[in-house]
């Protein structure tokens, strides 16, 4: 039952399509600007590999799961949805824009931007890729440059860095799909990090410079904003599942069982760990039981968060911006949960780092 009544027409819906859960929530923005949940659905996915769908059919019975328990918790049907994209085959690369205005007394106003904007959309992209996104970072007016906003300015010659965010057409067609057959309308795909971005980072948070690290079962994304604004983004190939494998060959066991295993006793950290402390785990049908330590398992986690580590540091120093970070690190997605994560992260790339939650956002109750 509802606790009470609220505008249909005000209610969103968003759909997550990862590779370890779909995720379906409704929301609204109350009277004090924060996000009130009003239902939420999550379902185990089993046709998403490294965030790409790669079973149709799985997938569209997960998304019709998850819809519906919002659904019940709405009372109402869902018709459109805003859904996120993600995956390895997200790329990003920067491009400079030019625009020869008729006067240099006429202030600059947003079509002029919007017109910079759909030039972008022309560029010519590796064959099967599209444009998600394009992100403008600094103008030139005239010969000024580092202009963050220029409307209102007047100048006959405007400039602008991109940041332009690419796709394969693929992908975003068998999400589009996914969502067809299940009969709901697209209302927008939006890259995954941005969409986190919004929920979990302050708006200081972005003006001082900071790296978003999503550490989901199969990709590792990586986002830099500084001055406000998007800056880099990267996707690393690997993320909570292959934790997850190592675990299961390293103690040769069961991959349910060695997915048990890291979240109930697992930590990121060996040197944290006491030597002595034993797991024992059932044998399969009449074998004995096995027995593991902590350390060893603490030992093959933080071999695996280390490297992936290393590629985030590798993409953090690729983009500029390693010494201009005031933020540090915000981990976030699942693999965010592995105990003494955040510790981890500090010690191998010397950056200061927390796990982000995006409660700033939600109201309470
Ligand atoms: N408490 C926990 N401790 C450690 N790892 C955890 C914990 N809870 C979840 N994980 C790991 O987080 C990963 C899933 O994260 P998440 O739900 O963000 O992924 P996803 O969105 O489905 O995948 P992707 O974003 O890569 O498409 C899994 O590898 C899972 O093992
Ligand atoms: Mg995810």
């Amino acid at each position: 039952m509802r606790p009470y009544q609220f505008d249909p027409k005000e209610v969103v819906v968003a759909v997550d399509i990862g590779t370890t859960k779909v995720c379906a929530v409704a929301g609204r923005l109350n009277e004090y600007g924060k996000i009130e949940i009003l239902g939420m659905g999550k379902v185990r996915s089993e046709g998403v590999l490294r965030g790409v769908i790669s079973n149709i059919e799985k997938t569209v019975n997960a998304i019709k799961e998850a819809i519906s328990a919002v659904e019940k918790q709405l009372d109402s049907t869902v018709k459109i949805v805003h859904v996120g994209i993600a995956g390895q085959h997200i790329k990003s690369l920067q491009h400079r824009g030019i625009l020869t205005r008729d006067n240099a007394h006429d202030e600059i106003g947003q079509e002029d931007i919007e017109k910079l904007i759909r030039d972008m959309y022309r560029l010519v992209l590796p064959p099967g890729d599209k444009i998600l996104h394009v992100i403008p970072q600094e103008f030139t007016v005239d010969n000024e440059q580092g202009i963050l906003d220029p409307i209102g300015m007047s100048g006959i010659r405007l400039e602008a860095n991109f940041h332009i965010i690419t796709g394969q057409i693929t992908a975003s067609n068998n999400i589009l799909r996914c969502l067809e057959k299940v009969g709901l309308e697209v209302a927008d795909l939006t890259l995954e990090p941005i969409a986190s971005a919004e929920s979990i980072l302050s708006r200081e948070e972005k003006e001082a410079g900071i790296a978003l690290v999503d550490i989901g079962g199969g990709t590792t994304d990586l986002t830099i904003f500084y001055d406000g604004i998007i800056r880099h983004t990267a996707v690393i190939p690997f993320g909570g599942n292959v934790v997850t494998r190592d675990i299961k060959e390293g103690c040769t066991i069961m991959p349910h069982q060695a997915e048990k295993l890291k979240i109930k006793f697992g930590s990121a950290l060996a040197d944290e760990v006491y030597d002595n402390r034993i797991i024992t785990i059932p044998g399969l049908k009449g074998r004995e039981p096995k027995e593991i330590s902590e350390k060893n398992l603490a030992l093959i986690i933080q071999a695996r968060m280390e490297e992936i580590f290393d590629y985030v540091l590798w993409e953090i120093r690729r983009s500029g911006y390693d010494k201009k970070l005031i933020g540090g690190i915000i981990l976030t997605g699942g693999g965010s949960l592995l105990k003494q994560i955040d510790i981890l992260s500090e010690y191998h790339t010397g950056i200061p780092t927390r796990v982000g939650y995006p409660v700033d956002q939600l109201a309470h109750g």
